[in-house]
């Protein structure tokens, strides 16, 4: 496939602009995304599944940026919602309401409320009056996690008089075999319910006036580095579905979540090809006999259309190793730190053949370096230990495969503004989000005013 970032005439390109001219126009760090690269990605995941007909609900969390958002609803995508902020996204996006999916294991019930009601929103007074919220109906379908969820749905749902889609999302017990903190589906994460009290929930709530139990959901982790884990959770929800069958409560729609990985390095993980092959001859003659089948796929559509563009601040040699500093670190890309995850990094003026992308490229003359931020922590690194060509202060440094949980994880610590984000599509660039200013993250702090106590806060 044809790939969105690409050396020409020494200079990396997006499409067919050059990465140093956007980083002149728009400053660094900044995220930049290719609307080419999310098309076809998206197309790809839409033809591999195809046999299931499946609806798409991108995980608005992956990338949250509203103009990808748009672009994905446009291509036909519903949005996957884990908070009220990112159901107000999806709807700002264009996304009708019965087209978002609310998941989450902590929905407050101001965030079900107003999901429910349909009739307001809660992006607060700067927009008030300037948005018309009315009739923009009640969320399409919820991902419930416990019994407790479940009963306060019930209650809400009655109390406005309307009935809430729901699906229960299942605790397979399955190993992802990913990162310990992006495991979700075994019995010590906090997602989930165990698949041993879903038939005598159902039990409970069929026939209940307020909800309408329509079917079940399942995410194991994130990234999955093997099609395996995924077989093995469809196999737990298929038996649970016939379960659920016997015991006259048909269902009628399986929500898969996410999960499919991106190449962080060449020839990583399989292609989502391999993991379609895998899972589609198990629910093809379902989905034929009318389940509907459900993903929520976000990184496997950005993570490898986005890259995060940093120039070196500083370089500081003749200790340890040598040190690459960036004006990006852990709060603009948290996931070298967080996770020890690995992102592909080289100059963005490079006259060789297009490396290899992985940790030691098979490329003369490169020393030893660790890529990292201004932030004061030693924790905040982009890459240790990692090869590099020669680099001097002012150069501009790719970090490649950023394009999901980059933006959605940055932070303002140290007090840096949030970087900014272009999206290109072929000769065009926009900025789609300016970088934050210095006025705006200080805002809340300006005007300290007498808290009212005895007083409700307003959500
Ligand atoms: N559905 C549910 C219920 C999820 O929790 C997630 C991701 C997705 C779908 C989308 O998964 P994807 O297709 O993007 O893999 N910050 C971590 C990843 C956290 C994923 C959270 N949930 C990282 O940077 O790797």
């Amino acid at each position: 496939m044809q790939q969105p970032f690409a050396w020409k005439d020494g200079q990396l390109h997006v499409d067919s602009i050059p990465l140093a001219e956007i980083a002149g126009a728009a400053g660094t760090p900044t995220y930049v995304y290719s609307a080419t690269g999310i098309r076809a990605a998206f197309e790809r995941l839409r033809a591999a599944f195809a046999e299931l007909s499946p609806e798409l609900h991108y995980a608005v969390k992956a990338c949250p940026n509203l103009s990808i958002c748009r672009l994905l609803h446009e291509l036909g995508a519903g949005m996957d919602v884990v908070s009220g902020g990112e159901m107000e996204r999806a709807w700002l996006a264009g996304t009708p309401m019965k087209d978002v999916v609310f998941a989450g294991v902590g929905k407050t019930e101001a965030e079900i409320r107003a999901a429910l009601d349909g009739r307001h929103h809660l992006l607060g007074p700067a927009v008030a009056g300037t948005i018309d919220p009315a009739e923009r109906g009640p969320v399409g379908l919820f991902n419930v996690e416990s019994e407790s969820e479940l009963a306060t749905f019930a209650r809400l749902a009655e109390e406005l008089g309307v009935t809430a889609r729901v699906c229960l999302r299942v605790n397979p017990n399955v190993d992802a075999e990913t990162h310990e903190y992006t495991t979700t589906g075994k019995n010590e994460n906090k997602f989930g319910i165990e698949k041993t009290e879903i038939a005598s929930l159902f039990d409970q709530f069929a026939g209940h006036p307020a909800i309408e139990l329509v079917g079940l959901h399942v995410h194991i982790g994130s990234p999955v580095p093997r099609v395996e884990p995924y077989v093995d959770a469809v196999g737990v929800l298929l038996g649970l579905i016939d379960d659920l069958a016997r015991r006259g409560h048909p269902v009628t729609l399986l929500n898969l979540g996410g999960g499919w990985p991106t190449a962080y390095r060449d020839g990583e993980v399989p292609p989502v090809e391999s993991y379609a092959r895998a899972v589609v001859p198990l629910l093809r003659d379902r989905a034929r006999a009318g389940l509907q089948i459900l993903l929520e796929p976000g990184r496997s559509i950005v993570a490898g259309n986005g890259l995060l563009l940093t120039r070196v601040v500083r370089v500081k040699r003749g200790r340890a190793r040598t040190f690459v500093i960036c004006d990006a670190g852990m709060h603009t890309l948290i996931r070298p730190a967080l996770y020890r995850a690995f992102h592909f990094i080289w100059p963005v003026a490079w006259s060789g053949a297009a490396p290899d992308r992985v940790e030691r490229p098979d490329v003369d003359a490169l020393e030893p370096c660790d890529v990292v931020g201004p932030i004061c922590e030693t924790g905040d690194f982009l890459a240790r230990d990692r090869p590099l060509p020669a680099l001097e202060e002012g150069d501009l440094l790719a970090v490649f495969s950023a394009g999901a949980y980059g933006m959605s994880m940055a932070s303002n610590y140290n007090d840096h503004g949030r970087p900014a984000e272009v999206l290109v599509e072929g000769d065009r660039s926009r900025l789609v989000n300016a970088r934050q200013s210095l006025a705006s993250h200080f805002a809340g702090e300006m005007a300290p005013r007498e808290l009212a106590l005895g007083e409700r806060a307003r959500v």
